[in-house]
């Protein structure tokens, strides 16, 4: 089965944002992934909403926004009017998830969790059924480059035994460190999405790595 594949913005040439979304737009890409940093959650800051304004004027794939941010409930609305489509907030910044969760699906958006690697997919048994795509985190959020955490295979597994098990619809969205390396037996495992930042934009030819991704992951 062909993974879809989400290609991270935030290693995109921020110089030439414009050039690069319609690079993302001439590819086999199925959403584009938009990290959002507020240096307190992670140890980064990236950009946000007028950037991600900006990337939705030119974007022809839905915006895919992984929120990296404390008290994301209070930037849902603001994310959803900027274009997000999937927006993902962070099991550990959320006191409340299943209100969050709520919010998020008013808002006519798909309704998104990320978990960092050291959370328990286990903690999400009560709402998965609540959310349209778990995200896990193969490396701890904050910097595009990092290395691929091998636990992460067993997480897939189980969150897939999981999602099998209540019947839910929820899709398994694999963020960082994702290479042509990792990508088959990710899929093998149950992923359904592959965020790929580095991989794709350090590569020669950003159009074919995208396409490989698609293609040699599923065999
Ligand atoms: C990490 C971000 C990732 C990152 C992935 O905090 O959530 O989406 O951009 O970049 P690579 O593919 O380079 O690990
Ligand atoms: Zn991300």
């Amino acid at each position: 089965m062909s993974p879809l594949i989400a290609p991270s913005i935030l290693a995109a040439d921020f110089a030439n944002l414009q050039k690069e979304v319609e690079m993302l737009n001439s590819s086999v890409a199925d959403y584009i992934h938009v990290d959002i940093m507020d240096g307190v959650f992670v140890p980064n800051i990236s950009f946000g909403i007028p950037v991600m304004e900006a990337i939705h004027r030119y974007a022809k794939r839905p915006l895919d926004v992984h929120l990296m941010i404390v008290n994301p409930d209070n930037y849902l609305e603001a994310f959803r009017n900027a274009g997000a489509e999937v927006i993902s907030v962070h099991y550990e910044a959320c006191t409340h998830l299943h209100r969050t969760l709520q919010a998020i699906t008013a808002l006519g958006a798909k309704a998104g969790v990320a978990i960092n690697p050291h959370t328990p997919i286990e903690l999400l048994a009560e709402v998965i059924e609540d959310i349209d795509m778990v995200c896990i985190m193969s490396v701890n959020p904050g910097f595009g480059g990092q290395k691929f955490i091998e636990n992460t295979y067993s997480k897939v597994t189980r969150l897939k035994d999981l999602i099998l098990a209540k019947g839910a619809k929820t899709k398994i969205e694999i963020d960082g460190g994702v290479t042509l390396q990792n990508a088959p037996k990710l899929i093998a495992a149950g992923a359904d999405v592959l965020v790929a930042g580095s991989f794709v934009f350090n590569s020669s030819a950003p159009v074919q790595t995208i396409r490989d991704l698609k293609e040699i992951s599923s065999n």
